[in-house]
């Protein structure tokens, strides 16, 4: 049969009553015992004094005959005023032998024999002795042995019995009183310390039925009154901290659950408009209804968006590279000409925007590449550079100004991209994956929104950050990255990376 183990509340109330317990009839003991030695030198005080009036004192004084026991000295030892009730004697005096005892009713009446030979067995050194007598019941007994006579004296034990047991009787009561006022009392306090511990246990169990293997979880159990101060409020408290961190853990993986479906959706929207447009001008190719410069017309727009959905799928690959952390490239890179060349580009393929280049300069007005240094993958570092060229140029009209700024700090080197474009509107999130203005989605051109996602995760990448402030006119794009030559940032192993074609 197995037992159901006690609650831990009932076993401390037990405990404590148990000890409690050990405790009064420890007490109960050593003052019961401490009562009786009292009492018993009390008496042996009485009997010494009655043991001497039993034998010396007898013989000075008159003779009182009152009963017909044999008289020693003059008068019989029992016969003196003032002896007690309980009082005994035994004295054999020559011939003469003495044996009675004081009765409860004060009438004095001869000892039995057996009570006698227990008397007669008393060790005659005058020390008091406990004796069992047979129909009398306990007494403390005095013995003599003089040249002329044995003579024993004893007092009854009964009122000192009686005094300890109705002693014994009170403390008995008192103790148990105490024992029950302690469990009582200890119940009603241990349940209220360890009532956190019972909402510990709800809650905890609580939590362990809700499903938290997967979608949107949360956790609203929380222990409430979860003191610090006590130990058991500090277990409340880690549990309630515990349960926080599980939520918010949980809260990101569904979170990021969330993002990969979005981002393995837009993917594949975005990469079912080149291949419809690739399988509509095949079919219209394979139907044989085009020749001349339409054929030709379709096999290039077919080559256009094959290419569109080749560097999708590398800007796919290098996003899913990065939030892998593979390692990238680390080379000492010159942010300088990062930004010439890709300022250079960029004129090239607008040249009715106005591009300048703004380096910081040394004391001799020379070009001062102190600083600009940083350690990192150049060929990711030249995209992130030309994707935020790109935009200044596509999503602003003719004419803007586009200014490109390298400045070295202590620490890092800056680059910033600034325009004076229309802006991007407030409510746009653009380092998401696939986030466009509107504009873009409507250009024909095939902005993807991937740019500022792909910038933000190989700046992040490199230990730096990437930040945009933008309103009509001025929209400003700086990217921070830590110095080659006061590297702190711990950063990910070297490695090769594929560069983009
Ligand atoms: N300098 C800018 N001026 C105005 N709008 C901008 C500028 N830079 C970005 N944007 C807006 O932010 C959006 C997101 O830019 P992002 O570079 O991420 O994507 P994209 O340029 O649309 O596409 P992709 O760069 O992948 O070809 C753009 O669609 C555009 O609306
Ligand atoms: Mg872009």
């Amino acid at each position: 049969m197995s037992h159901r183990p006690w609650p831990l509340r009932r076993r401390l109330v037990v405990l404590v009553a148990l000890l409690a317990a050990t405790v009064i009839a420890s007490s109960a003991v050593a003052s019961t015992l401490g009562l009786r030695q009292t009492l018993i030198g009390q008496l042996d005080g009485q009997l010494v004094l009655v043991a001497g009036r039993a034998s010396d004192e007898g013989r000075d004084r008159p003779r009182e005959p009152s009963d017909d026991l044999p008289v020693v000295g003059g008068r019989s030892p029992l016969d003196f005023p003032g002896q007690r009730t309980g009082t005994l004697t035994y004295q054999v005096v020559g011939d003469v032998v003495i044996a009675g005892v004081i009765r409860e009713d004060f009438v004095v009446s001869s000892l039995t024999d057996e009570q006698v030979a227990v008397l007669a067995d008393v060790p005659r050194d005058g020390r008091p002795r406990t004796v069992d007598l047979p129909g009398l019941g306990e007494y403390r007994v005095i013995a003599t042995e003089q040249p002329d006579a044995l003579r024993v004296s004893g007092l009854a034990l009964t009122e000192v019995n009686e005094t300890l047991a109705a002693y014994v009787a009170r403390q008995a009561l008192v103790g148990l009183a105490g024992i029950a006022v302690i469990a009582l009392l200890g119940t009603w306090l241990i349940r209220r310390e360890l009532r956190p511990l019972q909402a510990v246990a709800a809650a905890a169990t609580s939590v362990a039925n809700t499903p938290l293997d997967r979608g949107a979880v949360t956790l609203p159990v929380r222990v409430e009154d979860a003191n610090p101060a006590t130990e058991v409020g500090q277990v409340g408290a880690a549990l309630n901290t515990l349960l926080g961190h599980v939520e918010t853990s949980l809260e990101a993986r569904h979170r990021s659950e969330q993002q990969v479906r979005q981002f393995v959706a837009d993917a594949s929207h975005e990469l079912r408009t080149p291949l419809a447009s690739i399988a509509g001008y095949t079919e219209l190719i394979q139907s044989g209804q085009v020749s001349g410069d339409e054929a030709t017309h379709a096999l290039t727009r077919i080559a256009q968006e094959s290419s569109r959905m080749g560097l999708l799928v590398e800007d796919l690959l290098l996003l899913a590279r990065l939030d892998a952390g593979r390692p990238l490239a680390t080379a000492p890179v010159d942010l300088t000409a990062v930004a010439a060349d890709a300022v250079t580009d960029a004129h090239a393929a607008a040249p009715h925007h106005h591009w300048r280049l703004d380096l910081p300069l040394d004391a001799d007005g020379e070009v001062d590449l102190t600083g600009t240094v940083v350690t990192g993958d150049e060929d990711r570092l030249r995209q992130v550079l030309g994707n935020l060229l790109t935009n200044a140029r596509v999503h602003t009209p003719a004419g803007t100004t586009v200014v490109v700024t390298v400045r070295a700090t202590d620490r890092e080197a800056i680059v910033t991209v600034e325009d004076d474009g229309p802006g991007i509107p407030p409510e746009l999130r653009v380092f998401d994956r696939f986030a466009r203005g509107d504009s873009s989605r409507q250009r024909a051109s095939g902005s993807t929104g991937l740019g500022l996602a792909i910038a933000r995760a190989v700046v992040e990448a490199h230990g730096g950050t990437i930040e945009l402030a933008s309103r009509p006119g001025a929209t400003r794009v700086s990217v921070r990255l830590p110095r080659a030559d006061a590297l702190t940032v711990s950063r990910r192993c070297p490695g090769p990376s594929p560069a983009r074609p």
